[in-house]
């Protein structure tokens, strides 16, 4: 079982990109956290970012046969403009959560429609890099439910 996390455009630059609005962690050392908790809780773990929407359609198709159990997503700017991959994760059937490190709705106008949002599990966003650690949380807590 895995837990996959994608990550969209421009994230690859968190650190030095807008650090008043995305702090100043970087990806690898967010990644590097879920990491080592999705491991520790006994599960796989995968992280993709790309700034190519179609790599992250085939990575989502991908998902359907190969043992992810839920996805975090960060569509970053595709949050606003991607029926593509709001298709192909109602495609797979995956359940996912909605990451954002800013709050969207906080922001410009255009930042306030999500195509995912409807479809999402939940979103988490305006935590900073705390945002994937909360939206983690939650998606081990479905995984592994207290019994
Ligand atoms: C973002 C918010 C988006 O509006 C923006 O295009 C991003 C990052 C966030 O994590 O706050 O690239 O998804």
């Amino acid at each position: 079982d895995r837990i996959l996390v994608l990550h969209g455009p421009n994230l690859n630059l968190l650190g030095s990109r807008e650090p008043e609005i995305y702090g100043r962690d970087t990806l690898a050392s967010i990644d590097a956290a879920l990491r080592a908790r999705t491991e520790a809780a006994g599960l796989a773990f995968e992280r993709l970012q790309s700034n190519a929407e179609h790599v992250l359609v085939e990575r989502i198709q991908a998902a359907a046969g190969d043992g992810t159990r839920f996805i975090l997503f960060n569509p970053a700017a595709f949050t606003h403009t991607s029926v593509a991959l709001r298709d192909a994760l109602a495609a797979v059937a995956i359940p996912f959560i909605e990451v954002h490190l800013s709050n969207p709705h906080a922001r410009e106008p255009f930042r306030q429609q999500s195509y995912f949002s409807d479809l999402a599990v939940g979103i988490v966003a305006g935590f900073g890099a705390t945002s994937y650690s909360l939206a983690l949380d939650a998606a081990l807590a479905r995984l592994a439910p207290a019994s």
